[in-house]
């Protein structure tokens, strides 16, 4: 099968390369899944092999069709379309042909292709298990959850995308950052109540909106240089939630310790990484994502496309990842 390989931690000409390898073989609970669309993310970058390390097949979101199944599967067979995020300790997307455990895949969303398809795993799960699972916010309570506020910092990245629409289906009023017009626009065309500039004073701004705090924080971005204003922003005994790592000593007591806040982390490959016990829950939640979907209340958050996969547009994709200034996602779809 046709693969694409990165050989050095870099996203310049030649750094990854086409390759041919051996078609991988399903057993247990994987599926073969035939590679049709793939989506990047920022950790496509974050994990490419360091100096001396063996070659790596990248790429985590796709979506495509089962052409295989392991003895032991039982949620899906040979010809279903299917989406998933996978797992960062397999090898990934990257190639014509992947092997995937049934429990972290769903059937695609009928109403959608696979190029608008693919755009959605990574940043669904990591959107839902932040405001869901870490947060603690009921899903299915949204008239409970009026007059919440909920402020997201990276509103229109891949993961605020997805988290404003979720956000707004709970019921919560949301205050999303943007620093352009276009991200701006794209966020309040996703259902965010306001947007503030995380480049500027944003308890002040908050305060403009009549609010003296904010019930919830989801931070899809950078850390350090918010932390005391999310301290500031943050209601007493209010949650945080992070998803990116920081570089500096953060200051977990001072505000936030006054507040009894809870502070929180996500990362998507927890429960894969780890095969905890409720492995099956992100079957569920893509099952959930499909169907919202496909009700009409979950747009689509594919901005950007290329084809067809292979090396030269991966490294395209990462380039365009690093930058930092991604609307919604990016997709690289079919193989010549
Ligand atoms: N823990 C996990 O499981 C998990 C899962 C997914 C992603 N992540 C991480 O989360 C981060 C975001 O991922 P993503 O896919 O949403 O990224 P992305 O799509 O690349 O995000 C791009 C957006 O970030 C905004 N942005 C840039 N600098 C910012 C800043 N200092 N503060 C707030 N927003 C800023 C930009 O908006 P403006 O142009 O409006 O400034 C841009 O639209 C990445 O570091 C990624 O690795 C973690």
């Amino acid at each position: 099968m046709k693969a694409i390989q990165f050989i050095r931690n870099s996203s310049e000409a030649g750094a990854a390369v086409d390759v041919e390898l051996p078609l991988p073989v399903a057993g247990g609970y994987d599926l073969l899944v035939k590679i049709e669309a793939i989506a990047m993310n920022p950790v496509d970058y974050k994990v490419r092999p360091a100096e001396g390390s063996d070659p790596k097949t990248l790429g985590f979101d796709a979506a495509g069709t089962v052409v295989g199944v392991g003895d032991e599967v039982t949620l899906f067979a040979e010809g279903d379309e299917v989406y998933f995020a996978g797992d960062v300790t397999r090898p990934g997307t990257n190639a014509e042909y992947q092997l995937v455990d049934e429990r972290i895949v769903a059937k695609r969303p009928t109403t959608l292709d696979v190029v608008k398809s693919a755009a959605l795993p990574l940043t669904a799960l990591t959107a839902w298990e932040s405001l869901f699972d870490r947060l603690g916010i009921d899903f299915d309570n949204a008239n409970g959850n009026v007059g919440k506020s909920l402020l997201i910092i990276g509103g229109a990245g891949g993961v605020g995308s997805m988290a404003m629409q979720l956000a707004k289906l709970a019921g919560l009023t949301v205050i999303a950052t943007a620093s352009r017009s276009e991200s701006s626009e794209w966020c309040r065309n996703l259902g965010a109540d306001h947007i503030i500039n995380h480049h500027g004073d944003m308890p002040e701004q908050v305060r403009e909106l009549g609010l003296e705090t904010v019930d919830y924080i989801a931070n899809f971005n950078e850390v350090d240089k918010v932390w005391e204003a999310m301290g500031e922003m943050i209601a007493p005994q209010g949650s945080l939630v992070l998803i990116t790592g920081h570089r500096s000593h953060l200051d977990m007591v001072g505000a936030f310790k006054m507040k009894s806040v809870r502070i929180c982390w996500e990362f998507m490959f927890t429960r894969s990484m780890f095969g905890t016990y409720d492995l099956i829950e992100q079957h569920e939640i893509l099952k959930r994502v499909a169907n919202l979907v496909d009700e009409g209340k979950i747009i689509a958050t594919a901005n950007e496309t290329l084809s067809p996969i292979n090396a030269e547009n991966i490294l395209e994709g990462h380039r365009k990842l690093e930058a930092g200034s991604s609307i919604g996602k990016l997709v690289i779809s079919g193989w010549e």
